[in-house]
């Protein structure tokens, strides 16, 4: 990016002027380096525009389709990195203007005829979060169907399910990593409705209030793949709600991430010792030759924090903005790059964590066993066959378990007698419900 601070008199706005800006107010004003990402969806914009401007004779044919022509160059030269961006030229859309301007002369400034920056920007944003939903849902749900093949390879894997991460009650590894395949399916819709709802064009609504101009806006919106054009033209080019409404379904998804995470760094450690992690998505440490990280894990738990950071970054910007367009709004771009790229990268990286991960059906199995995972099912069999209120049935469970705690043995160690000490009425076909195979099947609904 070149810097010419000193010769520009803005040729965009600069009428009024009789010298350049500060090189301070310069870097202050400038967000090129941001918004250079919305080059694509500026160039369909314009493109858009400049054939309605045709179709309603604001421009004459051939002045449309020297300006197309030139716009498609333009986007030529960005894609093969041959474009000069300017810091002095603000933004991508005067960037994309002025080197219009150079390919083929002063037609380029009919361009920018019933159209304003604020209209446009917001135009170009709104076609960019929604490419990003797009791409954001197909990256989830290729996650949630990795989740449906390893619930349905791990079926029969039992393992505790925690409660205040104790030992709870039994449960199959296929039912724990498909209860994250549901709340994945929750997130992507989320991303689907954040589409559905930002489809409406702001092109059009110029700097606040319209223009007397002639337009199609119903036109552009279709070109631009918009349901309809946004009714109220202040609030078109003001509002950013879809933008903060993305930023949360990134902070949402990516919290569901981050317990994952969180699980899956629980289980990789020796003392649980649940799962492996393939050597690809661990590291070692320099210093303790044993160690096998799994920063992976621990980085997507750790980006909540951007996540969330970039939500109330955006929210705090808007907060209190009167209408209508408002430059701080120019401050709404790098938080929703910035948490696009964030979730990309740590959906990739649980994909591909959890797909090369491998897990310990033994070590499940005994964490299940030891942790009287089946008291429950205790307190269940007393109630069903003696006819015991749930309370107290709950009460005497406890009393065993104590007991099986007491004497250091799992719940099927203990012997009738040591049982029926605490409730005579107790026989052993109590034992075929201690088995946690048998208590989760028998919840199978
Ligand atoms: N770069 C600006 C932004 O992102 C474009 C709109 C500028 N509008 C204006 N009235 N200065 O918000």
């Amino acid at each position: 990016m070149t810097q010419d601070t000193k010769d520009t008199n803005n040729k965009m706005w600069g009428g009024r002027f009789e010298t350049a800006p500060s090189d301070i107010m310069q870097k202050i004003n400038a967000s090129i380096d941001v918004d250079y990402r919305l080059w694509r969806q500026d160039i369909a914009g314009s493109k858009a525009h400049c054939e309605m401007l045709v179709e309603q004779d604001i421009i004459t044919v051939e002045e449309g389709a020297a300006i197309t022509q030139g716009l498609d160059l333009v986007a030529s030269e960005i894609e093969e990195g041959k474009f000069e961006f300017k810091v002095e030229l603000e933004d991508i859309h005067m960037n994309i203007e002025s080197r219009l301007k150079d390919l083929i002369g002063d037609v380029a400034g009919k361009l920018h005829t019933a159209r304003s920056r604020n209209d446009q920007v917001a135009t170009d944003f709104k076609l960019w979060v929604r490419w990003a939903c797009e791409e954001q849902s197909a990256k989830i749900e290729i996650l949630q169907n990795l989740l449906e093949d390893l619930s349905d390879k791990y079926d029969d894997f039992i393992m505790p399910g925690f409660t205040h991460l104790q030992v709870a009650q039994p449960v199959t590894l296929g039912m724990h990593l498909d209860a994250y395949r549901h709340m994945l399916e929750r997130d992507r819709t989320r991303f689907v409705d954040c589409h559905n709802r930002l489809n409406k064009s702001p092109l059009g609504a110029c700097a606040l209030s319209g223009t007397g101009f002639d337009t199609d806006r119903e036109m552009t919106a279709h070109a631009l793949g918009f349901d309809g054009a946004m009714e109220n033209t202040m609030d078109a080019v003001s509002a950013r709600d879809f933008a903060v409404e993305f930023l949360f379904c990134s902070a949402q998804c990516g919290l569901n991430l981050s317990r994952l995470a969180e699980e899956i760094i629980l289980w990789a450690t020796p003392q649980f010792g649940f799962m492996t992690l393939s050597d690809e998505w661990s590291t070692g440490s320099s210093i303790m030759p044993q160690k096998k990280n799994p920063d992976a894990a621990e980085l997507v738990r750790a980006k909540t924090g951007r996540l969330n950071g970039n939500l109330v970054q955006l929210m705090t910007v808007m907060k209190a903005l009167p209408l209508a367009y408002n430059k701080d709004m120019q401050e709404d771009k790098f938080s929703v790059f910035e948490s696009f790229d964030t979730l990309d990268l740590c959906l990739k990286a649980m994909t591909g964590m959890l797909d090369s991960a491998t897990f310990n059906k033994e070590a499940m199995h005994n964490a299940a066993e030891s942790g009287y995972a089946t008291a429950t099912e205790i307190a269940d069999w007393l109630v069903r066959n003696l006819n015991m209120p749930f309370r107290d049935a709950h009460y005497v469970t406890g009393r065993i378990v104590k007991m099986a705690e007491e004497k250091g043995c799992r719940l099927d160690e203990l012997g009738l007698a040591d049982m029926q000490g605490i409730e005579t009425r107790i026989t052993d076909d109590i034992y075929e419900y201690l088995n946690c195979e048998k208590a989760v099947e028998s919840r199978r609904k």
